[in-house]
């Protein structure tokens, strides 16, 4: 067979296979695989993340991940404020340069961003439903004066109590583990001000990040087990649809690239394994 001829097989293979998983995506989100509770929380995710609570300030460990991609996810956040005009380009190198901003960190884990976020100059709070995680916040924050305050809550509780009053709200490497991402982004979009930003960041749903989560969990070792469902990641124009209708635009969305081996990720143009999406919260209307 000529090469040409074997690629059109290959492509056409592919195309099927992406035809077929998102027929079972869509069957299997008819099926809510990951299971809601109450408060929006699937308890047997939560669990695979909290047995790792040992390691999560252990760069060597199952959740590597978080560690690496803390320089481009920071640098996102940071360019993305002076896109905006939020702080001065010739600012970019500030050691303070988040300083003046109060930032919402939601599903902060054991506070990989949130330290240094804080460590820019934020005053941050930071927000998880595991016990257990914001204990080992807390305790590797230990007595480092930074601005951070930590709570066990729920979103759901948080925005009730602060509504639209941050100028930054944070969830990275959250929604994929949310079993209603549309009220995730709806409670995001309750608690910031008007002309405030959202960043969330989170991996792709497509045949990249497919095979990047199985090679990442199965051949590297760098993603914990059952800690991610491929057919729950979401694509950035969904990420856009609901937020539009809660009134905040869509400015950016950068694509996120894992280099394995180097553990290095970086910012580039292609957003079809990972991404940083941020979203502006319009003046004009009132959330729907
Ligand atoms: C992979 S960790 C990310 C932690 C942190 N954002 C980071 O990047 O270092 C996912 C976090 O989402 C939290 N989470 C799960 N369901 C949530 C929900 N409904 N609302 C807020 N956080 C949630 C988990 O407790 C966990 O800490």
């Amino acid at each position: 067979m000529s090469i040409a001829k074997s690629s059109l097989v290959a492509i056409s293979r592919l195309s099927w296979k992406l035809r077929v998983s998102n027929k079972i995506l869509k069957k299997s989100r008819m099926e809510n695989n990951l299971k809601k509770d109450n408060n929006n929380i699937d308890a047997a995710n939560l669990k695979v993340l909290e047995d790792l609570s040992g390691d999560w300030w252990d760069p060597n460990s199952e959740v590597i991940c978080l560690h690496s991609i803390n320089p481009v996810r920071i640098s996102l956040i940071r360019d993305e404020l002076i896109n905006t005009g939020r702080i001065k380009a010739a600012d970019r190198n500030k050691p303070d340069v988040l300083k003046g901003f109060h930032i919402l960190d939601v599903g902060c884990g054991a506070g990989v961003l949130a330290e240094p976020l804080a460590r820019m100059g934020a005053k941050i709070t930071a927000i998880d439903p595991s016990e257990v995680l914001i204990k080992v916040a807390k305790e590797h924050l230990g007595n480092e004066p930074l601005d951070i305050e930590y709570m066990v809550q729920y979103i759901e509780e948080h925005s009730i109590n602060n509504p639209e009053k941050y100028d930054v709200v944070i969830a990275s490497e959250v929604i994929e583990h949310v079993p209603d991402q549309r009220a995730l982004l709806d409670e995001l979009s309750k608690c910031v001000k008007p002309n405030g930003s959202i960043f969330i960041t989170t991996p792709n749903r497509t045949l990249i990040s497919w095979f990047g989560m199985l090679i990442a969990e199965h051949i590297l070792g760098i993603l914990a087990k059952g800690a991610h469902d491929w057919y729950h990641f979401i694509r950035p124009s969904e990420v856009e649809k609901i937020l539009n209708e809660k009134n905040c635009k869509t400015v950016a969305v950068r694509g996120i690239w894992y280099t394995p081996f180097f553990n290095i990720y970086n910012i580039i143009r292609y957003a079809g394994m990972h991404y940083g999406l941020h979203a502006i919260k319009q003046e004009n209307k009132k959330n729907k």
